[in-house]
């Protein structure tokens, strides 16, 4: 089985989408979109006459009742073995929709046609599929590869300026703890387009080198300890976060604590914050999102029996994984 996932990268996704479903005697195709993809991103697709599965769009939506709900409707509208699903969104989307497709009938194909920037960069990316339960992020979920991604920043035209900025912290978590040559393109604004190219073809890589998370794929976990138990606790209160927004804070808590235990210099450390600052905008976590976040990292799906399981930089573009540290030395 093939561990990486085609990434086509297009200006025109109707054409080329069409092509490939001719060229993969693709017949029964079904969209999974929320309500702002439906409105935004489905038009761009030729789209009439097309069974669509509807979904509440954010974060709050992505549970195990509205996996339920979609699988009604994949059954309504007769799917089998040899349809597919189209995840037409953002990372909420093709999160879910990727789980609801593994598990239909013992799993059929799907495709994810990311529209937002988080889901180009990462999300759409490398088969981690699943939804929140009780407030805990991904916790419910299976690792199954989309047949193939389909990219095209048309749909960024659209995207929210909030949700376009926040997508760069997952860029920048790239950079800093994988890529080197990817910090200096963000530091050197290199383009957008090369930068979903570049961050694309790196998740795909590094998902092939360790498909099942067990040993460098955790980098990507970087800022996702924190941030994920930030995220968990902003759902509980109903107030949610974006992804990107938890992530970044988690990132700059995250590169405080690679300093503390020594793992890297203080002039790094300075830098990697400045470049979050300046691109995100975004400040430390407080007090009090220290103390809400803090239960929910005792249940972090990474954890092991002594400690919460960190993957911290060691310089820039280089990094750790699989640092246990225990929950009473985790400092405010
Ligand atoms: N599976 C993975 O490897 C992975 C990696 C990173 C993040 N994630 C998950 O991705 C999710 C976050 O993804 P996201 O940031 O894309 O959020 P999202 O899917 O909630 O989309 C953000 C918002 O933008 C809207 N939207 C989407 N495309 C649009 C467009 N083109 N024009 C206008 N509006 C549009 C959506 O309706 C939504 O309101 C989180 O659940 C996170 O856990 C998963």
């Amino acid at each position: 089985m093939s561990l990486v996932s085609d990434i086509i990268h297009t200006h025109d996704i109707a054409s080329d989408f069409e092509g490939y479903c001719f060229a993969n005697q693709l017949s029964h195709c079904v969209f999974l979109v929320d309500e702002n993809t439906k409105q935004f991103c489905l038009p761009f697709l030729n789209s009439t006459d097309v069974q669509v599965i509807e979904i509440k769009a954010g974060e709050s939506f992505k549970t195990y009742q509205q996996l339920e709900n979609i699988i009604a409707k994949m059954s309504e509208f007769g799917m089998q073995k040899n349809s597919i699903l189209v995840n037409l969104g953002g990372g909420v989307v093709s999160d879910i929709g990727g789980f609801a497709a593994s598990i239909y009938q013992r799993g059929i194909r799907f495709v994810n046609i990311p529209t937002t920037l988080m889901a180009m960069v990462d999300a759409a990316i490398g088969g981690k599929n699943g939804v929140d339960f009780n407030h805990l992020k991904n916790f419910i979920g299976v690792f199954n590869l989309p047949q193939a991604v389909f990219i095209s920043p048309q749909f960024l035209d659209t995207l929210p300026k909030n949700e376009l900025n926040s997508a760069w912290a997952e860029i920048i978590k790239m950079g800093i703890i994988y890529n080197e040559d990817l910090y200096n393109d963000i530091l050197n604004h290199q383009s957008l387009i090369e930068i979903i190219k570049t961050c694309s073809t790196l998740k795909n890589e590094i998902t092939a080198l360790d498909f099942k998370d067990q040993n460098i794929r955790q980098l990507l976990n970087f800022g996702h300890t924190i941030g994920h138990a930030l995220e968990s606790w902003y759902l509980s209160i109903h107030q949610p976060i974006l992804h990107g927004v938890a992530v970044a804070k988690g990132i700059l808590y995250e590169i405080d604590l690679a300093q503390q235990l020594g793992y890297l210099n203080i002039q790094d450390a300075n830098a990697m914050k400045a470049t979050i600052h300046k691109q995100l905008k975004i400040e430390a976590i407080t007090e009090m999102e220290f103390i809400g976040l803090k239960p929910f990292l005792k249940k972090d799906k990474k954890n092991h029996k002594d400690g919460i399981v960190f993957s911290l930089p060691t310089a820039i573009g280089k990094g750790k994984w699989g640092i246990e540290v225990s929950l009473e030395n985790l400092n405010f």
